[in-house]
């Protein structure tokens, strides 16, 4: 496969930046929203040939270089026994893990659970042959405290930072047994044919980088680090990690995902240059005319023109509302640049 998006990936240097959106395989796009008239998101994740269709829309809709698996994190957690609801008001657990009264030894890891996905992907490498496929699971921080949602009521995470903190022992003994439900699940992603592999640490700063670095990390390097083992490409997105992006380095994962609360050509100066970098671009901007985003693609010529070693992206997923004319508008105008390289 001669693609833009594993050419860069793999270091070789382009005429232009490879271009793919977080969320960008569902949500936004009419197409999808069409077909959600008819399945129910659980129904399009599972069904092999809805999953593949959901999968390839981005490419055609919006010409993207690059297809995301279409699933979501919150299957890792339901292999460990956690039953997941995909509600109007966002995913929900009928049985979370609860701050009052800790049930771990409840949670046994079902690999089977997770093996629909692997059909998935075969059937995505066999129906979008040109198009590099990527595939993802949640950092170990994101998902664990995603195990606790299952109140309408509560809309933040703030009493479970408060529980790591007083039982910091009993959260390490899950984030741990994640990791080690998401090592067989990448794994076996790549496995299955994925071309690169996302981890979504999107609630990265959620808690002190120090506290980040020193007691999450070596869990998601080690999640990296087995999918890298298997030759696959990796990039990592701890969201809001600010400073502590000076901590990753090239034998961590490949590219870095960077949010947009950080400038991008200050979270490359702080980054190892070994890293790649993929962002930022904030996705709000997509509410604005076309001339600010006009000039704000503009402003990334300079960036693009000194480094290869970069992806576009948005520095976190798309939101509702978003008009999928402007993404189209933002992909054609990063596609005809100058970039001068
Ligand atoms: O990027 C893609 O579109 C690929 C597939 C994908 C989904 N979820 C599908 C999905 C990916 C990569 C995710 C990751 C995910 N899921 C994260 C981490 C990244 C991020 O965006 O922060 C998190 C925290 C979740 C958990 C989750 N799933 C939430 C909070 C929600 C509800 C709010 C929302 O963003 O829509 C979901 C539902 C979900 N996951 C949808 C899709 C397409 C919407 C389902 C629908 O059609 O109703």
């Amino acid at each position: 496969m001669n693609s833009l998006f594993l050419n860069t990936l793999n270091g070789k240097y382009e005429k232009r930046p490879p271009i793919w959106f977080m969320r960008q395989a569902g949500r936004v796009l009419p197409s999808y929203q069409k077909l959600r008239k008819n399945y129910s998101f659980r129904e399009l994740m599972n069904n092999k040939h809805l999953a593949s269709k959901v999968t390839g829309l981005p490419i055609t809709d919006i010409g993207v270089d690059a297809a995301i698996l279409f699933s979501d994190i919150l299957i890792v957690p339901e292999s460990l026994g956690l039953n997941l609801n995909f509600t109007n008001n966002g995913p929900k657990f009928t049985n979370p893990l609860d701050t009052n009264n800790f049930h771990y030894d409840d949670l046994v890891f079902n690999p089977n659970l997770l093996s629909h996905v692997y059909n998935n992907i075969v059937q995505i490498k066999e129906d979008l042959v040109k198009t590099p496929l990527i595939g993802f699971c949640g950092g170990p921080l994101t998902t664990f405290l995603f195990m606790f949602r299952g109140n309408e009521h509560i809309k933040d995470f703030n009493h479970i930072i408060n529980f790591f903190y007083k039982e910091p022992k009993k959260c390490l003994d899950i984030i741990e047994l994640l990791t080690e439900a998401s090592i067989v699940y990448a794994r076996n992603q790549v496995k299955s044919g994925i071309d690169c592999f996302q981890l979504f640490e999107t609630y990265c700063g959620i808690i002190p980088e120090q506290l980040y670095t020193d007691f999450i990390l070596p869990f998601s390097i080690k999640i990296l680090s087995e999918v890298r083992a298997l030759g696959c490409k990796t990039i990592f997105f701890p969201k809001n990690y600010n400073f502590g992006l000076r901590h990753i380095t090239h034998d961590m994962c490949d590219y870095v995902s960077i949010d947009w609360q950080i400038d991008l050509n200050f979270a490359r100066s702080i980054l190892d240059p070994k890293v790649g970098v993929q962002g930022n671009m904030d996705p709000r901007l997509f509410y604005s005319s076309k001339k600010d985003i006009d000039s704000y693609l503009n402003s990334l010529i300079n960036f693009g023109q000194k480094n290869h070693n970069w992806i576009f992206n948005t520095g976190h997923g798309f939101m509702p509302g978003i008009d999928v004319e402007k993404v189209v508008f933002v992909v054609d105008w990063l596609k005809n640049a100058n970039w001068k390289r």
